[in-house]
């Protein structure tokens, strides 16, 4: 944080399928040129933005981490411009019900081009795309603004002309909350190996499906799904809310093979037949994911 950049704002926008969402969702473009940022984060990093001013305790506000959403080349290919995904946090204190919100979130949502921003990063070394990114599939889960590390990492593997196989499913609470939608549909249209799919929790879904979460695409959707996770290419991502991971788990554990299973799960064999029985805990004890599933929950 003390050798914190000064960038710029270049552009801060909606991005959710509709204006009338409830969730207010912005797409952050920041101008870091004349810092030593340009060409080095990669997708699947953060960097961290310090939002101005003290803590109730009267010490500088912590640092807080925003996952790129931007290809390394930049955003439209200019290095200069990285981008994020920002969620506002609007809630209420849990003590006395008084609006609450979130500082740094709120600060970035507000912000308009021209205005500073302090940077710092890049931050993570886990969550990457693999060093041969043409070498393997991939099936990138998310919800909420879990979706800006696949934005940066679907734009890369399409600009770097990887012959993968992209499957994204991103699920959201109503149809208006999706987020880089026509992004996606656009880039559906343009390339025959990225397919995109929709989860809404809260709704029908378009296709006429009750209510999903991310998960219930592996069972709506599992005669494309379950040979793409058979070929022994593909890698499985998961970004969003913690917990997600329990229901994918599940959903691959009734939708595979147990031989397809066994790349990305280690399942004790008494565990195999009971998959509703399978909580968190069990989920966290007993089960390891293999190299091949890279997850990012948070609460
Ligand atoms: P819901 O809140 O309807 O139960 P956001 O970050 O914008 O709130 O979106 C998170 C999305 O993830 C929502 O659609 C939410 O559904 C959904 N969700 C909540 N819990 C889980 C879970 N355990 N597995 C998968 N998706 C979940």
């Amino acid at each position: 944080p003390a050798n914190a950049a000064s960038a710029t704002i270049h552009r801060n926008d909606l991005c959710t399928a509709s204006r009338k969402s409830a969730d207010f969702v912005k797409h952050t473009q920041i101008d870091v040129s004349g810092t030593d940022l340009p060409g080095r984060i990669q997708p699947g990093q953060s960097i961290g933005v310090l939002p101005p001013g003290l803590d109730p305790s009267g010490r500088p506000h912590k640092l807080r981490l925003y996952s790129v959403a931007s290809p390394t080349s930049g955003e439209d290919g200019n290095p200069n411009i990285i981008a994020t995904t920002v969620k506002r946090l609007i809630d209420e204190h849990w003590e006395d019900r008084s609006l609450f919100l979130g500082v740094c979130s709120n600060h970035l949502c507000d912000l308009k081009p021209g205005d500073p921003i302090a940077v710092t990063g890049p931050a993570g070394k886990r969550f990457l795309l693999p060093k041969d990114p043409g070498a393997h599939d991939y099936m990138f889960f998310a919800t909420g603004t879990g979706i800006a590390p696949f934005r940066a990492m679907i734009l890369e593997l399409i600009e770097s002309g990887a012959p993968s196989r992209i499957t994204l499913i991103a699920g959201v609470p109503y149809s208006t909350d999706l987020i880089y939608h026509d992004l996606f549909l656009r880039l559906q249209e343009e390339h025959e190996r990225f397919t995109y799919l929709t989860a809404v929790s809260r709704e029908t879904q378009a296709d006429g499906h009750d209510r999903l979460y991310v998960q219930d695409r592996l069972v709506t959707n599992r005669d494309e799904l379950a040979p793409h996770l058979s070929s022994g290419r593909t890698l499985i991502y998961v970004c969003g809310i913690t917990g997600m991971e329990v229901g994918i788990f599940r959903a691959l554990a009734e939708t595979l093979d147990p031989r397809d299973l066994e790349q990305y799960l280690e399942v004790p064999a008494g565990m195999l037949h009971d998959t509703n029985a399978w909580t968190r805990k069990h989920v966290n004890r007993e089960i390891r994911p293999t190299g091949r599933v890279l997850l990012e929950v948070y609460d």
